[in-house]
């Protein structure tokens, strides 16, 4: 169990993550690419693309709508239809055969979306009709965020449900376990956080209301999954997408200490604010109080991921954009070899062009 003590455990030290066992604590970050196939289905170049990262202790997924009500961005991967079950099987199938462990996170976004992107152009959902600063991505290109419709307490279990069949549809595309993606202002992160979140039913106001759907949704998936192969990612400070609490530590200290409850295979946390903000809240307080494996993540580098594991701080370390990048990220820091540079203009859509070519050692 995680101690919060100094130790000697290092990037390449092995690790047991419920039924596997992880070769390493590098693990590649969910990471929006925008080449999902017609349909939202995964095709053959990602398989590719996941497959030269195999030898990740851990690869997330990129965040996977489990609706068509949960997707806000162009040609990102569904985990709702046979066809994307069949298309995430040949990604699955391929990272085994190379020897590596693959979760899928899901993904509703709420209102981080736009009619242009939902089914009959419907308004995106969220807890309260509150609109995001800011402007969708959409098929037409960039279009200022719609104030939301409020979910209706009536509305919920329908949401649940969807969470539910995508967990299952998860196993039938042969994944070795989900994480729920509770981060970064999506429809599960809007319920947390005060400044999204204005109900006055169950499901708002005290934050033990306002952190029922993240419970519910959790002991949904259980019903699917054993809770060993079940990660949560919260980001308590990010401001990305026009988000904010009045109290992130007491909010995310109440979070932490209902998912211990739940015995998860992990927490993954995005410390600090994608957006530069100063940090305010204590990370390793909140690891403490969880109990159980932690992923550090945000801006890590080598030196700095050594460091968080030395000194007792976290379990494991998610890079996102040294994986855009580094297919042999464990390889590159194993050999103190240099790294390529990401380039931020094939990061979102396109092709394989700044998605498979970047060269390994
Ligand atoms: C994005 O598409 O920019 C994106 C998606 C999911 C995240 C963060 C960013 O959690």
């Amino acid at each position: 169990m995680p101690t919060n003590e100094p130790s000697t455990i290092d990037l390449f030290t092995p690790l047991a993550l419920g039924d596997l066992t992880l070769p390493n604590r590098i693990v590649m970050a969910p990471l929006t690419r925008n080449r999902a196939g017609p349909g939202n289905v995964p095709t053959a170049l990602n398989a590719e693309y996941y497959v030269q990262r195999a030898s990740a202790g851990l690869i997330i997924s990129e965040a996977s709508q489990i609706s068509p009500q949960g997707a806000g961005y162009p040609a990102t991967p569904g985990i709702h239809s046979d066809e994307q079950v069949a298309g995430w099987r040949q990604v699955t199938d391929a990272v085994h055969a190379k020897g590596g462990r693959i979760f899928i996170q899901l993904w509703h976004v709420g209102r981080i979306s736009h009619p242009s992107m939902q089914p009959g152009n419907a308004l995106p959902v969220a807890p309260s009709a509150i609109q995001p600063a800011g402007e969708a991505v959409t098929y037409t290109g960039m279009q200022p965020f719609e104030t939301p419709h409020a979910l209706a307490s009536e509305e919920i279990p329908g949401v649940i449900a969807d969470y539910i069949a995508a967990a299952q549809r998860a196993k039938d595309a042969g994944f070795d376990g989900i994480e729920i993606h509770s981060a970064n202002g999506y429809l599960l992160d809007e319920f947390l956080r005060d400044g999204t979140n204005t109900r006055t039913d169950a499901y708002g106001g005290s934050i033990e209301n306002r952190m029922r759907l993240l419970d519910e949704v959790v002991t949904a998936v259980s019903t699917v999954w054993p809770t060993r192969a079940i990660g949560v990612r919260l980001s308590p400070e990010n401001r990305f997408n026009d988000i904010r609490d009045s109290r992130p530590q007491a909010t995310f200290e109440a979070v932490v200490d209902m998912l211990r409850g739940h015995q998860l295979a992990y927490l993954h946390m995005v410390e600090g604010d994608m957006l530069g903000e100063e940090r305010q809240v204590d990370y390793p307080e909140l690891r403490r109080r969880f109990g159980g494996l932690y992923i550090a993540n945000n801006g890590y580098t080598r030196a700095s991921a050594e460091q968080v594991l030395q000194q007792g701080d976290a379990d494991m370390v998610a890079f996102g954009r040294l994986y855009i990048a580094n297919p042999d990220l464990p390889e590159r820091f194993a050999q103190g070899a240099s790294l390529n540079t990401p380039d931020p203009d094939t990061f979102y859509g396109g092709d394989a062009r700044g998605y498979t070519d970047y060269p390994t050692l």
